[in-house]
């Protein structure tokens, strides 16, 4: 991998870390419980890949990441909540998350469900709050932004996602559905990362509108990706369980296409997500590596 974005990454995802920290602190106003199961799951071992591509947007757009900052927090505190929701034994009932025991076998299933409500909720308070942003944002850009946010995450988003990826459990796999569940449940919140990130900073429609196209062909990507690792990866490096997708019998790409189809897969959907940044040039440096890297775990 290319050293000197692995270095950058690691750099922006100590920024995400540090702010997540700061918005989340220790506080007698929060019952002890949940306070301990909100942290137990957001301080894992996540990537934070989400909120990191909301910076590189606000930088691509403004020479200026941090106006995306509450925004990219917020992201991953929404991301955070469908892991914990998605791990619960009503849905994929799973016991490894972030190379932890998941949030309900450690809090118990009402805790986790709470801690679950409790990050979708905080980050709409915490990207709503004009004094997070640097006054140079303006109240407009925070407004547009978080509703593309709430759109994504919600029922035509992430939540649909999730209905028809768990609806389908057992259904004979079929492309239109798997490329469904896939835009929905994953890639619409990666691309809202970007869009979002861009829009507080001002940018212009048109690079809204590539950064978004962008976003959607990585997200397809990541979660083909997600699938091919949850069928053939390995769980210590992932910090989830393996195999289990098979178990459920949930519609994935590898159940559609194999393993190697779905490699092929991978590598269309990258190409074209390289195409589509081609009018960013140089600024879109980045955003090509990390396409790149992503198709790197998998090759
Ligand atoms: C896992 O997301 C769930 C999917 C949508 C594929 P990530 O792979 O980003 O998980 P963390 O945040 O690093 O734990
Ligand atoms: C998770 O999808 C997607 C969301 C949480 C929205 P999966 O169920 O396929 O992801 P993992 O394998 O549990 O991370
Ligand atoms: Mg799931
Ligand atoms: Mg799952």
């Amino acid at each position: 991998m290319n050293r000197a974005l692995k270095e950058h990454l690691r750099k922006r995802k100590t920024e995400v870390e540090t702010w997540l920290e700061r918005i989340v602190p220790n506080t007698d106003q929060v019952p002890d419980t949940l306070l301990k199961s909100v942290k137990y799951s957001l301080f894992a071992r996540g990537k934070r890949i989400r909120p990191v591509l909301a910076l590189e947007a606000a930088e691509i757009a403004c020479e200026n990441h941090l106006v995306a900052m509450p925004v990219a927090c917020g992201i991953e505190m929404i991301h955070t909540y469908s892991l914990i929701h998605d791990d619960l034994p009503a849905m994929d009932d799973d016991d490894l998350r972030r190379g932890k025991p998941t949030n309900h076998k450690v809090f118990g299933e009402a805790m986790a469900i709470l801690a679950g409500d409790a990050l979708l909720t905080l980050a709409f308070e915490v990207m709503s709050k004009m004094e997070n942003y640097p006054p140079s944002v303006k109240p407009s850009s925070i407004l547009n932004a978080v509703n593309l946010v709430a759109e994504a995450a919600g029922w035509c988003g992430m939540v649909g996602g999730q209905v028809v990826d768990i609806e389908m459990e057992g259904a004979q796999p079929a492309p239109e559905i798997a490329d469904e569940i896939h835009l929905n449940k994953t890639a619409k919140m990666i691309q809202v990362s970007l869009k979002a990130g861009a829009v507080v900073a001002d940018a212009p429609e048109e690079m809204v509108e590539i950064l978004g196209q962008y976003g959607l062909l990585l997200g397809l990507t990541f979660q083909v990706v997600d699938d091919i690792l949850g069928a053939v990866g390995d769980q210590e490096s992932l910090g989830k369980p393996v195999g289990k997708d098979i178990q459920r019998g949930k519609v994935t790409y590898p159940s559609v296409w194999g393993v190697e189809g779905s490699r092929r897969k991978a590598q269309d959907l990258t190409e074209k997500a390289m195409t589509v940044i081609e009018p960013l040039g140089e600024k879109a440096e980045r955003l090509r590596l990390l396409a790149t890297m992503l198709l790197e775990r998998v090759s």
